[in-house]
């Protein structure tokens, strides 16, 4: 098979440099943008006169059938033609002769596979968005059902303030929320197109590199031929965004296997979405959430793969680029498969209210409720942490609650200055369901302030 760039060779390419150098094995999944670039790019050419508007509709039929052939898997692979630009291409030329031959006028595979990878991009961007949609979803589904319950809040992971169990679910929302955000920004700078940079300096041929970007949706040309077909820089933003969402993913998981344990006792996840042990017949595994948990490491891995591969390449384009696309579909993937089995999860597992109220007024979690309450009786705030902090040391050793000492027992306990700020009404603060209710600022975790937030996610998600 003679190759698209033979001309100047005398040599037919050693067996084992076709393999090394090959990337079909993993851009094959590049065809159907390929043929939407490709496509725009002959109708450019032939409104510009650079070929007919005959061999443009007849290019552009081939390249429709191409591509059916390639989805229905009739396209035999091989290492010769090195990548899905060239097998595309060579199929066109077998099928077209000379008019297939004319396709690659004015442009490059640089910017081809430049272009290719932003359609691609552009997609995934657009399919992970729905999919990070649908978990915020789950998360708000399931506030209504679980807003009368109250769990501990932790800071490092010791009980800390009592919240509103949606009060966790809407901190999920909000951090996939960001993540999303930073998706559509990085969509922005996708959204530019390298078509018509050619290999790196343009082309002397009249193309359109602004009707080729508007047919292909993209909001303009790049600017410098130069930059745009060396720049990576939007797969470093997309993956390290990723990276974000696996990172929020895993959060979430390590929190839910936490939860799931006898220990906590707080959650039982749904029996479909667990695994059993081979030895070990009473168990129930949280291994999907291990595995969202684990499979975080290759996201964060591939950004980082991504990063290291631009830094210190010279411009414009270089072999090293082509290993781009193995960091970037599989963190793509990866991503992909963890946001599809959040959701069932997510809305399918049973807050466990009984063992949850059991122990809930474990751990003082109404501590700075109570110190808050002498706050607001004119005791300055250091000195009522202090009393609290004694109040709290005396239920230690005596194993009681704050709850369960009486008025005069906490008068006593008090300095003379603050005794008699405090009256009956303490109670109403004490014991973690009065903690929670207590919270009033925005953003916090009562039930009140939770369920306004739930209104605004349901509106916003709707
Ligand atoms: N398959 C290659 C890639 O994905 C295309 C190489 C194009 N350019 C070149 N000068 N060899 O990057």
């Amino acid at each position: 098979m003679s190759k698209a760039w033979s001309g100047r060779f005398s040599q037919p390419t050693d067996k084992l440099v076709e393999a090394f150098t090959e990337s079909i094995s993993f851009d094959a999944r590049l065809a159907e943008v390929d043929i939407r670039g490709s496509k725009a790019h002959a109708q450019m050419l032939s409104e510009t006169g650079l070929i007919s508007a005959d061999e443009s509709k007849s290019i552009a039929a081939a390249l429709d059938s191409i591509g059916e052939m390639i989805r229905k898997g009739e396209m035999k692979f091989s290492s010769e033609l090195e990548d899905i630009h060239l097998h595309i291409e060579s199929e066109l030329i077998r099928r077209l002769g000379d008019v297939g031959r004319k396709l690659h006028t004015g442009r490059s595979r640089n910017d081809q596979v430049s272009t290719d990878l932003k359609l691609y991009t552009r997609d995934a961007i657009d399919h992970i968005d729905q999919l990070l949609e649908a978990v915020q979803k789950a998360f708000v589904g399931r506030g209504d059902a679980d807003l009368d319950i109250i769990v501990p809040g932790y800071t490092h992971l010791q009980r800390a303030q009592p919240v509103a169990a949606p009060h966790y679910w809407l901190a999920y929302v909000e951090k996939f929320q960001r993540d999303r955000e930073r998706l559509a920004d990085c969509r922005k700078r996708v959204n530019l197109s390298p078509l018509g940079a050619a290999a790196l300096a343009g082309s002397s041929l009249p193309i359109n590199r602004h009707r080729t970007a508007e047919l292909l949706g993209f909001s303009a040309p790049a600017a410098n031929s130069l930059d745009v077909s060396s720049d990576r820089d939007y797969l470093v933003e997309f993956t390290s965004t990723l990276a974000l969402v696996a990172a929020h993913l895993s959060t979430w998981a390590e929190e839910w296997i936490l939860w799931n344990t006898t220990e906590f006792g707080f959650l039982r996840l749904p029996d479909a979405f667990t695994t059993g042990s081979s030895i070990m017949p009473q168990k129930k595994n949280p291994d999907v959430l291990e595995l969202i948990r684990g499979k975080s490491s290759r996201v964060i891995g591939a950004a980082q793969t991504l990063l290291v591969l631009i830094k210190g390449l010279p411009m414009a384009y270089n072999r090293d680029l082509q290993d781009d696309k193995r960091a970037m579909f599989d963190a793509y993937d990866t991503i992909v498969a963890c946001l599809e089995v959040a959701p069932q999860i997510i809305a399918g597992a049973e807050l466990r209210r009984d063992v949850i109220a059991s122990r809930i007024d474990d751990g003082f979690l109404d501590a700075t409720a109570l110190m808050e309450y002498l706050i607001k009786r004119g005791v300055p705030m250091r000195t009522g942490h202090e009393v609290v902090g004694k109040l709290v040391a005396e239920c230690e050793q005596r194993k009681c609650r704050l709850k369960d000492l009486t008025l005069a027992e906490i008068r006593s306990l008090v300095p003379a200055t603050a005794a008699p700020l405090i009256d009956e009404s303490v109670s109403s603060v004490l014991g973690s369901a009065n903690a929670a209710a207590a919270l009033v600022s925005y953003g916090s975790g009562s039930r009140e302030r939770v369920k306004e937030q739930l209104a605004e996610w349901k509106k916003r998600l709707a």
